[in-house]
């Protein structure tokens, strides 16, 4: 099995943080890339966007005018999911729910040719349960990227119990066709790295529900001292709270409320507080205009 070939045309679902970056990579390597979100005007502002942050990067030297100006001619709106009919892959990239991801997969059943792939950016939803009662279970595969995703190079391949070989393998190929390392995973709660990373979040929060230490002490330690790139509060006000409260949450339901995936209400908080990381401009850090991350 080969990667995609650059002539087949890809769908991204989600205009959010993932589907930007997803949909960046893919037209950068030369695809064709139709966006799609049900936000009105999402997929066109984050076109916008994506060519305003290419050209700073042309400023710096790391790209060229012409590479930004092809990587932006191949992002287009998708105005309505029909418009993915003859996409020869689909990412989904939308919010972090079972039933929401299932209903658009089943709606792009009745779109899409029964070659065309579709894949989840799930980070944490099995893949099985995902393409359960799909006409054609074995063609749907987890395809994880990180965040954010132009620049970090892991991908996961996630296998559920039916996704045929040959699926995962060009989903495999292609991600390293666009410059990422891949891995295989079996579609287990969480994967491997979310696996491994909720245990480090949610120690990180006894540590800070017990009044051990404050955040801005954690992370510095945790990247000091432990080479982390970034601690967990900093990690997850970039990943964005709702988004890694609903995989906490559901990490810890799969593995039948195992205390290692525990989610604290510290989240629970923030979420409902709107403080949502980044994107909202506060979260465990305020990132509005003129705030100073605290140092320890
Ligand atoms: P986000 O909240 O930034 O963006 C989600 C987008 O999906 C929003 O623009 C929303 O309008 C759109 N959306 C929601 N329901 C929709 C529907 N039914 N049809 C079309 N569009 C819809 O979320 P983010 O962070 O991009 O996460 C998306 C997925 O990627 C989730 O499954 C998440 O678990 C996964 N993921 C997130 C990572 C992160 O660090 N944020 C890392 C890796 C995976």
């Amino acid at each position: 099995m080969a990667a995609l070939d650059k002539s087949m045309m890809i769908g991204v679902i989600g205009a959010g943080a993932m589907g930007a970056g997803i949909a960046q990579v893919a037209a950068q390597s030369g695809h064709l890339v139709k966006l799609y979100d049900n936000r009105a005007d999402a997929a066109k502002e984050t076109i916008a966007s994506i060519e305003k942050q290419l050209k700073r990067l042309v400023e710096r030297k790391k790209f060229t005018l012409e590479q930004v100006q092809q990587t932006v001619a191949n992002l287009q709106v998708a105005n309505e999911l029909a418009d993915f009919e003859h996409a020869g892959l689909v990412i989904e990239a939308i919010v972090e729910n079972r039933d929401v991801k299932q209903a658009v997969f089943a709606e792009l059943e009745s779109i899409c040719s029964a070659q065309c792939i579709l894949a989840t950016n799930t980070s944490s939803i099995s893949i099985t349960r995902l393409a359960a009662g799909m006409k054609h279970p074995e063609r749907m595969v987890g395809m994880h990227f990180f965040n954010p995703a132009p620049i970090m190079k892991l991908v996961e391949v996630v296998s559920g119990l039916v996704t045929s070989k040959e699926i995962a393998t060009t989903v495999f190929d292609t991600a390293a066709a666009w410059g990422k390392v891949p891995v295989y995973a079996a579609s287990t709660p969480g994967f491997i790295v979310n696996r491994v990373a909720r245990p480090f979040y949610a120690e990180s929060l006894r540590l800070k529900q017990e009044q051990v230490a404050d955040c801005a002490t954690l992370d510095a330690l945790m990247r000091e001292a432990g080479g982390f790139r970034m601690g967990a509060f900093e990690l997850t006000d970039l990943i964005g709270q709702d988004v890694n409260y609903a995989v906490t949450c559901s990490v810890f339901d799969a593995y039948y409320g195992d205390f290692r995936f525990q989610p604290s209400l510290i989240q629970k908080d923030l979420v409902d507080a709107g403080y949502l990381g980044r994107k909202s401009g506060e979260g465990f850090y305020s990132y509005k205009e003129g705030a100073v991350k605290p140092e320890p």
